[in-house]
């Protein structure tokens, strides 16, 4: 199956998931969205309102905030892929909890493992705390401490690196969460740009002269 069978298999499933007790209240499951080829892979913490009513993620107020940090640190939205740990949104925009991140969970390990990222930015402590603890089998110690910095992890068979940073609707109103948002964008494009770079060096030794002629 190609990737963009197996997507379409995948989020099928999502959109038709009656797995937990979020598939009561949603209007639509939101399984994600971007490049199955992704490098980067951002994982927030679940759909709110304006998401539950799009089917797409970050769409609301803080989806622009995202935007706007991939834009000006020249990552375009469309050359990443866009999830949440869970998939349906929490009525009232309550925090997700355990069971319903454990219950999107195969949803979630087979995105990654579909696209196979270099990167992945967990945005928030619901995304962090899965990826660390269940993924990676590291240990959380909430967004602010580990923020900032890069971890390499073994993820479901392969080398990641991960970096957390906070969630971008906690920086809406914040200035600290804010500015430590901004400062983790450019770690995150920097990183993602090194990524790029190495994949091309690695490309272009299988390359002849041939190719760079087209
Ligand atoms: N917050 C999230 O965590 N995810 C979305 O998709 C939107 C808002």
């Amino acid at each position: 199956m190609s990737r963009d069978e197996e997507w379409v298999k995948l989020s099928s499933e999502i959109l038709t998931c009656s797995g937990c007790r979020l598939s009561e209240s949603r209007s639509r499951a939101v399984p994600g969205e971007g490049s199955l080829t992704a490098r980067l892979v951002l994982i927030g913490e679940a759909p709110g309102k304006s998401e539950d009513e799009a089917g797409r993620p970050f769409v609301g107020a803080a989806g622009k905030l995202l935007n706007q940090l991939l834009e000006v640190n020249g990552i375009k939205r469309g050359e990443v892929f866009i999830t949440n740990v869970v998939k349906c949104r929490p009525p009232s925009n309550r925090d997700p909890l355990d069971d319903e991140v454990m219950s999107c969970a195969p949803f979630t390990n087979r995105i990654i493992q579909l696209i196979q990222p270099s990167i992945i930015t967990t945005l928030g402590n619901h995304s962090g705390r899965y990826v660390f603890e269940v993924l990676g089998g590291g240990r959380w110690h909430g967004v602010t401490r580990m923020r900032g910095k890069t971890y390499v992890f073994k993820i479901l068979g392969r080398n990641v690196t991960v970096i957390p940073t906070y969630h971008p609707a906690a920086a809406l109103y914040n200035p600290g969460p804010r500015a430590g948002l901004e400062e983790d964008f450019k770690l995150i494009a920097s990183k993602y740009r090194e990524v790029l770079q190495s994949e091309v060096k690695v490309s272009g030794r299988r390359r002849t002269l041939l190719d760079y002629l087209r």
